[in-house]
This record gives structure tokens, sequence and C-alpha cells, in this order.
């Protein structure tokens, strides 16, 4: 097994797959890589930050303005620890806050003062996929060298098969092994 130096920062966001963000959690763990999760407040509706911190055997961020335990801003220090930066699932309101410039939470702060690749694995509703403006927004974040993995077809929480399922977790940690720096 490799050890790798760098972190994978993992962004979980809002989403109904945010629950797959624990399997990651433990297959990139299974890979040796070292793993540090952030939560959007969204994201904890839907995964509490402890099993999160269980299975990734770190601290998990939720909070740009909890009190650093060094003198340092948490999201420049994250930022600049990365070895990637994965946000798995990424819900529409992330990708658009991206793609906007819009850095109003630890999550969109980190992955503006990283210089580390951005892996991003999409997961929401056919609607919200198809949607021109998502999809002008991916197309803006590909254009400036941000990576995208999925979505794929599978069943939605909304009760059918059609585009918007997060990509499989095989897939994601391969991807992640190809980016890591
Ligand atoms: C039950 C439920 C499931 C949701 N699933 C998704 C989803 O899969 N993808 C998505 O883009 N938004 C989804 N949303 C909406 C997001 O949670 C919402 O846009 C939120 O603001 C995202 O915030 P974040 O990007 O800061 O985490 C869902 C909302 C609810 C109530």
């Amino acid at each position: 097994m490799t050890n790798r130096k760098k972190p994978v920062i993992l962004g979980v966001t809002g989403s109904i797959a945010a629950y797959r963000a624990c399997d990651i959690i433990s297959k990139l763990r299974k890979e040796n890589i070292d793993v540090r999760p952030i939560l959007t407040k969204e994201a904890m509706e839907f995964i509490t930050p402890l099993s999160v911190q269980t299975l990734a055997r770190n601290k998990v961020v939720t909070d740009m303005f909890a009190l650093p335990e060094e003198w340092d801003p948490v999201h420049t220090s994250i930022a600049q620890e990365a070895g990637l930066i994965l946000i798995a699932p990424a819900a529409a309101n992330i990708i658009g806050k991206l793609a906007s410039g819009i850095c109003d939470d630890i999550l969109s702060c980190v992955v503006f003062a990283t210089k580390a690749p951005v892996l991003i694995a999409p997961a929401m509703n056919e609607g919200m996929y198809r949607h021109k403006i998502v999809r002008e927004n991916i197309a803006k974040l590909k254009d400036i060298g941000y990576k995208f993995i999925g979505p794929i077809k599978g069943y939605l929480a909304c009760g059918h098969e059609d585009i918007g399922h997060i990509a499989r977790t095989e897939d994601i940690v391969k991807e992640v092994k190809r980016l890591l720096r």
C-alpha cells in the first residue's frame, strides 16, 4: 500500500446521496488515503459529523468561524494541505456557488483558496441536472480545469430511473487515485 502524504479533502453537501460519503471514506481509507471531511450545514441534515469523523479517523470541519486550534484560519490551512479536493456528493447549489464565485461557507472558501485539483461528483434530480444554468455552471467549472465524475443513470430519490445518480464509489476512488498529488 502506498503511504500518501497529502490528504484528500472531502466536501459533502446537502444531497440525498450524502450517505454515500461514508462508503467513499471507507474505500479511500482502505487505500491508505488520508481523508479530511468538510460537511456543509445542509449535509448535516442528511448525515452526522460523528459517523463521518469516526470513519475518516479525522476531525470533521463544519464551521468556518469555529475558533481554530492554531492561529491560522481553518479554510486557508486546509486549502494549503490538500492533495485533492473531492466534492461528493455535489449538490446543484455548491456547483452554482463555485461557478459564480460565491464563498459563503467553509467548503466554497477552501475550494477557492486551494491550488490542489478539484474533483466534483454531482448528484441531483434529473430536472436539476438538465437545467440550462446547471449545465452552464458545469461547463464553466470544467473550463477552468475542475474535473467531474458522473452523474450516472440510476434510481433517484424522486422514485424513478434517470440521470442524476452519484457515480459509483469504485469509479470515484479510481479517479481520486489518478488525480491525487
Ligand atoms: C430530501 C432532500 C434531498 C435533496 N437532495 C438533493 C440532491 O440530491 N441534489 C441537490 O442538488 N439538491 C438536493 N437537495 C436540495 C439541497 O439540500 C439544497 O439545495 C441545499 O441548499 C444544498 O446546500 P449545500 O450545497 O450548501 O450543501 C435536497 C433537499 C432535500 C430536502
